[in-house]
């Protein structure tokens, strides 16, 4: 394509634009936590070595410990070595001349002063232009301290630079929770300042959903009832819940897994076509995508919904604890950490096709994908000479071993007509010299850019709540159907999962 077709198209022009963010001043709320040190500072470091890090860059943690700002750059020294163990002195100091680090209670109002006049020194010193983002990696019940606290200091004010506010999962416990999170955080920040954290948004291969769909015009004319028979959504994990019963206890697979990646997921697959690459135009389709999901009803909700808990089992040949056994879970606890959904958009371009979601932990391996199963041939002419035939399949392999295959039939060579089925394979590992980035290092990047296409709007975490109230409620007032824990670890989960689509002839795929 000529370069002047390619800037006139705004999909293109926004894959390929500039990416180099302004000065700025990142403050991480959490900064002593687990993700300040797995996730946030390696992608920030991923960005300072790909040279993508502002030239004037601040990063200033806050946190209850009492620590000095030398304390908290060896402490993150030290974990980001654990990810980077070649990571060399110089260029450790080079990255973290200007971290610092403020100790204070959430709901101290003079720590959010002392954060004010830091800020505004460290413009003074290395003009970081009062471009801010505020991060909120802190567990959510001080998320309200937070955000009214950073008010009250005017730090939400745009008056020099940008204030914006980054807040991580979960948004709300349920829908009342997340709508007056949502009404909190908007009355100190406007809707474009607020970035709300699908970290699944930020791989690689989900953003590679919308390159596929919609920079490609062979999938369009298929992408449809006509000729979808049902798409597949899986998300399965081999860990269990590990330290984070605390957090697990009262979130469960739906509120961890659902509510946000799955249905994120969804939306990227069953979205119309937006107008333009730009975030209100992807956002406005994905929310019509969660207010069509079909209503569960709870008659009848059995048939489109399942869940399940890991027992002891075998994995990888060791054996493993059941979910109740881990510590700090209630021996009783009646927790999912497995469901598999069946879901029905009421659009026309869905109606009648099963969207099927599941995910759970413990179960045999990691493995991240979306299969969309087409219908079979109408004419089955073969019927006599060939044993089975396999519809079509498009899988998208999200992690690992991340790709795309297309699976057809084929007749094998010989006097016979037999037909086998076979794959056309893409593979980012052997097609790309580059590695796929981290998520974290995309959304950080995005943020400092002002880019929140792969944020999450409050009326899309809302309307995604609403679609899964009636399950979450029917779930956690009444015992499981049957006993719990009803998987083994190491098992695929639930014998019901299965019954969810026996009756339609359709099958989880094998992975
Ligand atoms: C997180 C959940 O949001 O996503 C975890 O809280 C889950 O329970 C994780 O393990 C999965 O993310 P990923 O990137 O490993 O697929």
């Amino acid at each position: 394509m000529a370069t002047a077709a390619l800037l006139e198209n705004p999909l293109r022009q926004g894959l390929f634009s500039d990416r180099v963010p302004e000065p700025c001043s990142l403050v991480i709320y959490g900064a002593s936590g687990d993700l300040t040190h797995r996730k946030l500072v390696p992608a920030l470091y991923d960005l300072f070595e790909k040279h993508m890090l502002p030239t004037s860059f601040n990063l200033v943690g806050i946190s209850r410990s009492k620590m000095t700002d030398e304390d908290f750059k060896k402490h993150l020294k030290e974990s980001l070595k654990e990810s980077k163990p070649q990571l060399s002195d110089s260029l450790w100091e080079s990255f973290s001349q200007n971290f610092h680090y403020v100790a204070g209670g959430y709901d101290d109002f003079k720590a959010y002063q002392a954060l004010s006049k830091l800020l505004d020194d460290l413009d003074a010193e290395n003009g970081a232009a009062a471009n801010r983002i505020f991060y909120l990696s802190t567990p959510p019940n001080v998320f309200e301290a937070i955000i009214s606290n950073l008010g009250a200091a005017g730090l939400n004010r745009e008056e020099k630079g940008y204030a914006r506010i980054v807040i991580e999962k979960p948004f709300g416990h349920d829908l009342a929770s997340a709508k007056e999170l949502n009404v909190k955080v908007k009355e100190v920040f406007k809707e474009n300042q607020i970035y709300r954290i699908d970290h699944y948004l930020g791989k690689e291969t989900v953003q590679n959903l919308l390159v596929m769909r919609f920079a490609n015009s062979i999938f369009e004319p298929i992408w449809d009832r006509r000729h979808v028979d049902h798409v597949q959504i899986t998300a399965s994990e081999d860990l269990g819940v590990g330290s984070r019963a605390g957090y697990y206890e009262s979130s469960g697979v739906l509120r961890d897994m659902f509510q946000n990646h799955l249905f994120q997921v969804m939306c990227l697959i069953a979205m119309e076509p937006p107008v333009t690459y730009e975030a209100n135009a992807i956002r406005d389709e994905k929310l019509k995508i969660l207010k069509s999901i079909r209503p569960f009803e709870e008659r009848t909700l059995s048939q489109f919904a399942v869940r399940g808990q890991y027992g002891p089992g075998y994995l990888a040949g060791e054996r493993v604890p059941g979910y109740r056994q881990e510590e700090g879970v209630n021996p009783k606890s009646i927790t999912p950490t497995y469901a598999a959904i069946k879901v029905y958009l009421d659009t026309w371009r869905w109606h009648g096709v099963p969207f099927l979601l599941r995910s759970g932990k413990r179960l045999p391996k990691r493995a991240t994908e979306v299969s969309i199963q087409f219908k079979e041939p109408p004419n089955l002419l073969f019927k006599s000479n060939v044993s089975e035939l396999s519809p079509n399949v498009l899988v998208v392999r999200i992690q690992p071993d991340e790709g795309i295959t297309l699976k057809f039939e084929t007749k094998v060579p010989g006097m016979t007509m037999e037909a086998k089925t076979v794959n056309m394979d893409f593979r980012y590992g052997t097609t790309f010299a580059e590695g796929t980035s981290e998520a974290y290092e995309r959304l950080l990047l995005d943020c400092m850019l002002g880019d929140a296409t792969l944020f999450i709007r409050g009326d899309e975490t809302e309307a995604a709540w609403e679609a899964l109230m009636p399950v979450l409620s029917r779930w956690e007032n009444t015992e499981p159907e049957g006993d719990f824990p009803n998987y083994e670890a190491g098992s695929w989960g639930p014998a019901a999962a299965d019954h969810l689509l026996e009756k339609s002839w359709r099958k989880w795929r094998r992975l």
